[in-house]
């Protein structure tokens, strides 16, 4: 089926194994964005974008949310996210906590909007995957922004969902926890000082004992997630239970 995905964060990492992976369906197209660059092939589309530019995003919308009248099915992954710099609060800037908040929760939540503003006419599939973490379900200390912007994600997919419900529009909506995983994120989180960020030693250790998933493990199961979402009925899901 020929399917149009849109994805934030695919210059590396799971974004990026998601998308490279993506492309080798014939029948899949997909647009990327990132501030980097990412691959090339000619069924991906990459634009430069930084997220934390949240004005912008209705022009980056109106780019990338074009009428595609040969797709049969449109999937929004809000995948890109970030960590920012790691430490307490009254303790890192304030400017910290707005950028985190803006690539976490507020990109996502705007572009979510958008998808669904530019195409709740079409009467074919059409899914969002938020790209959520087992942090916006227990706290950490020093990643206070983080932890509280994947929690506004998730309740922000389960109330967007019960409108779908309403409505008819006929979105699907997930937010994901996609287990702890082999990316550059884990290696800021490993470099961690350890007086902003007491749990440390665990995210190591699981890095030692080769505890980590890789971005390829896991777009598999994004892939999994997409070809069966009837399976699925919850909005909060993690992939370590799929
Ligand atoms: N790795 C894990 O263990 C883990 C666990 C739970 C949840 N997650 C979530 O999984 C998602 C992907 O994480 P990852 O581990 O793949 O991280 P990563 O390797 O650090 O990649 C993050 C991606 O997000 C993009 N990004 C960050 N800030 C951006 C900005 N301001 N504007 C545009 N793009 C931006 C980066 O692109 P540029 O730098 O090129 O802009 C990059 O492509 C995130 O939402 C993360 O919270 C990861």
């Amino acid at each position: 089926m020929e399917t149009h995905f849109f994805i934030t964060g695919t210059s590396r990492g799971i974004g990026r194994a998601l998308a490279e992976r993506l492309v080798k369906n014939p029948y899949y197209h997909v647009v990327g964005i990132a501030r980097h660059a990412a691959f090339q092939h000619s069924r991906y589309t990459h634009v430069i974008a930084d997220l934390t530019e949240v004005d912008q995003l209705p022009t980056l919308a109106n780019k990338i949310f074009t009428e595609r009248a040969s797709a049969k099915r449109l999937v929004l992954i809000n995948n890109a996210g970030t960590l920012g710099e790691i430490g307490y609060v009254g303790e890192i800037s304030e400017a910290q906590l707005i950028a985190s908040f803006r690539v976490n929760m507020i990109a996502p939540a705007l572009l979510c909007s958008l998808f669904i503003r530019h195409y709740k006419h079409l009467l074919i599939p059409k899914t969002i995957i938020n790209v959520s973490s087992g942090a916006g379900k227990t706290p950490y200390d020093g990643w206070a922004a983080y932890c509280a912007a994947k929690a506004g994600l998730d309740m922000f997919s389960r109330c967007i969902q019960i409108e779908q419900d309403i409505r008819e529009f006929g979105f699907r909506i997930f937010s994901v926890a996609p287990g702890v995983v082999d990316t550059q994120m884990q290696q800021e989180i490993r470099r961690a000082n350890t007086e902003g960020f007491s749990r440390i030693e665990r995210f190591r250790l699981l890095k030692e004992n080769r505890e980590l998933s890789t971005p390829e493990e896991v777009a598999e199961k994004f892939i999994h997630l997409l070809d069966n979402e009837d399976q699925y009925p919850e909005v909060i899901l993690d992939l370590r239970n799929i």
